[in-house]
């Protein structure tokens, strides 16, 4: 008896002692290497596998499905502890009073999903690091079905739980994925736990700094699809480059090769059915004559596809688009493309956009502008927009955010920013409104860059052939000495230098079809140059607003070009005399905008704009207190839906069918 009393004492010290050691642990941080051990052990108990996500059910809107949207339990968890702390696998409950609960999702916070959490809490507003999401759902499973958890975007990484076993992991801010979760789900109350982390490191894309805020959490929608054991994944179907045949590919899953998948365009009378090959895709090409898809006629059509017993509907326009010399050729016809660019901020106030309605106010004002192209800026929006702008019509570039310095000699972040680019594709390949894949926005040239880009280049050409592949160069330092040292700066010592020349040379330009330059003319040039050299600011923006119409932009190879960007700042409601040039008022932004609309309709090879921005967005690199308050206030509407004098100037302009 004693030897047994003393043997479990001993026991009961050990675990106690254990339990103690991580408890400490968990509280005091780093330990010595061996306990490091230990709690890698731990977490490997938590996570079975880190699973990456399974092939994107495409079209998830339209799947059976239900939706796990709404009010979410969520914890705070700054020290990213919440892991060895049971959230992901038991989310303990305290069940008596003597329950001694620490990591635990009772009595708190609540989060509404979709939605990023920034805007939802005052401790979150500008914070960075891990949330815990929790909700229950009931599940009555059916024999013969597949199901798949589906999300379509969360900020930065995320770690999905499943009735306490991880069920894999996704990073990228702004992509959907989904995991095959038949196996994990039982019949009744299941427990779902989503770990997410908006912290990004200097290997992610993108980086820590970049002008937008860094919204965290689940900011779109969260749901279950059902769908049968065969179904189909993923297709493309389009107009042929020579517009006379419907052609592309269905990918169904579970059937095998030379089984049939069908193809129904009932408005045009099409009922076709194409044998599976040994890549796993049907090739689908039958003769038609469709109505064009165009921004004057956004015709959809209902497109059906058919595999075992599953059907999936989707609605697509058919169009051709294509660049011949110096022309963007949309339907053979040449396009001018007058746009502008959009971050994905809810039109009244701040925060991710996770709603149509929310979505087509934003696209509303681009109409309002006159806009027939707009710039998703500088990530994926929500694919309410795409739709919405195939409805609307509205032609659209989409964009992954490999943005400022990125760490291109790292084949981990190469591989990240493949994954994003092949997710967004994946998602948006039958979106007629889509005509541009951009694959970087203002990187510095270099060696590692531009392999960089020509490897993303080639992989959206691979993905996607039927689309133009755009990028905003960096306008290069040889532009930007040429243009200073023999034009603008001679100019504001009093010389005549025009026509100022401002010669881009970046290889980018080879490796796109369309090339883009953001330039900022009249707002940051002169500005930053008046601090280094003699003469006031004033004179810098005098010289500069005076002699841009002498501008000439050259871009090599002939290409058409896009000016992705241009701008000025203006906190709606302040005002001065336009001749004083005074910055962040409306009369100054509005300036800028006359001086460079004039500029650019005399650039022979401009073939579009989209400049900066719709709307005043949130950026934490905007300190200027009393008047950017961390928004950056080159909306043309600000943060309060107030539209500034320049929305008006250019509207003026795209109505009058500028720049002809
Ligand atoms: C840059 C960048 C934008 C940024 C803008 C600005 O060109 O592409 O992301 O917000 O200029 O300075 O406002």
């Amino acid at each position: 008896m004693r030897r047994l009393w003393t043997a479990l004492s001993v026991g009961l010290f050990a675990v106690g002692g254990a339990s103690l050691a991580l408890t400490v642990y968990l509280w005091v941080g780093d330990w010595p290497q061996q306990s490091r051990e230990l709690v890698d052990h731990l977490r490997s108990v938590a996570r079975n596998t880190g699973a990456p996500p399974q092939p994107l059910l495409q079209n998830a809107r339209e799947r059976e499905r239900v939706s796990l949207d709404g009010t979410w339990q969520a914890v705070i968890d700054p020290y990213a502890r919440g892991e060895l702390g049971g959230l992901a696998a038991r989310a303990l409950e305290p069940t008596s009073p003597s329950d001694l609960a620490e990591f635990s999702f009772a009595n708190g916070l609540t989060l509404e999903v979709p939605g990023d959490w920034n805007t939802q809490d005052p401790r979150l507003v500008f914070y960075q690091g891990v949330v815990w999401y929790k909700r229950l759902f009931d599940w009555q499973p059916r024999v013969g079905e597949r199901v798949f958890l589906h999300f379509g975007a969360a900020n930065y990484r995320a770690s999905i739980y499943l009735n306490g076993l991880l069920v894999g992991e996704h990073e990228g801010g702004f992509t959907p994925f989904n995991f095959d979760v038949s196996e994990g789900l039982h019949a009744g109350e299941n427990l779902l736990v989503v770990m997410v982390d908006n912290r990004r490191g200097a290997d992610d894309v993108p980086t820590p700094m970049t002008d937008w805020h860094n919204y965290g959490g689940l900011t779109r929608e969260v749901s279950v699809l059902r769908v049968p054991e065969v179904f189909v994944r993923s297709w493309q179907i389009g107009l042929s480059a020579d517009g006379s045949r419907i052609e592309g590919w269905v990918e169904p899953v579970g059937i095998e090769v030379g089984a049939a998948v069908e193809l129904a365009v009932p408005e045009l009378g099409i009922e076709e059915s194409f044998a599976v090959g040994t890549d796993g895709r049907a090739v689908v090409s039958v003769e038609a004559l469709p109505e064009r898809w165009s921004p004057e006629n956004p015709k959809l059509y209902d497109v059906e596809l058919r595999a075992g017993g599953d059907r999936v509907r989707d609605r697509i326009g058919f169009r051709t688009i294509a660049v011949e010399g110096g022309e963007i050729l949309l339907n053979g016809e040449p396009i001018f493309l007058r746009g502008i660019s959009i971050h994905e901020e809810r039109p009244l106030g701040g925060g991710r956009i996770h709603s149509e309605a929310q979505a087509a106010t934003t696209l509303g004002w681009a109409q309002e502008l006159g806009a027939n192209f707009v710039r998703l800026a500088h990530y994926p929006h929500d694919e309410f927009m795409p739709r919405l702008a195939d409805r609307m019509g509205l032609l659209v570039w989409e964009e992954i955010p490999v943005y400022w310095q990125i760490d291109f000699e790292n084949p981990t972040t190469r591989l990240r920013a493949e994954r994003q680019l092949g997710e967004l594709i994946e998602r948006d390949r039958n979106r007629a409104s889509v005509i541009l894949w951009s694959l970087a926005n203002e990187t510095p040239e270099g060696e590692a860059r531009d392999a960089f880009l020509q490897a993303l280049a080639d992989l959206a050409r691979a993905e996607d052939p039927t689309r133009l592949v755009t990028a905003a160069l960096l306008t290069g330092t040889d532009a930007l000495t040429g243009f200073l040292f023999w034009g603008y700066l001679p100019a504001v010592a009093g010389m005549d230098t025009t026509p100022w020349v401002f010669d881009v040379q970046d290889p980018l330009a080879e490796m796109v079809d369309v090339p883009a330059l953001n330039e900022y003319f009249g707002w940051y040039y002169s500005g930053a140059l008046a601090m280094l050299l003699p003469w006031s600011s004033h004179h810098m923006r005098r010289v500069m607003l005076d002699g841009m119409e002498s501008i000439e932009i050259r871009t090599p190879l002939g290409k058409p070009l896009i000016v992705s960007e241009f701008g000025a700042g203006a906190k709606a409601g302040m005002h001065a005399p336009a001749g004083e040039l005074a910055v962040y008022t409306e009369e100054y932004q509005a300036l800028v905008y006359e001086r460079q609309l004039a500029m650019l309709a005399k650039q022979p090879q401009l073939r579009g704009i989209s400049p900066w921005i719709l709307k005043d967005f949130r950026a934490p690199l905007r300190m200027y207190q009393g008047v950017q308050d961390y928004w950056n206030r080159k909306g043309l509407v600000s943060e309060r839906g107030e539209k500034k004098l320049a929305f008006h100037v250019l509207r003026d302009r795209y109505i009058a069918d500028w720049p002809h």
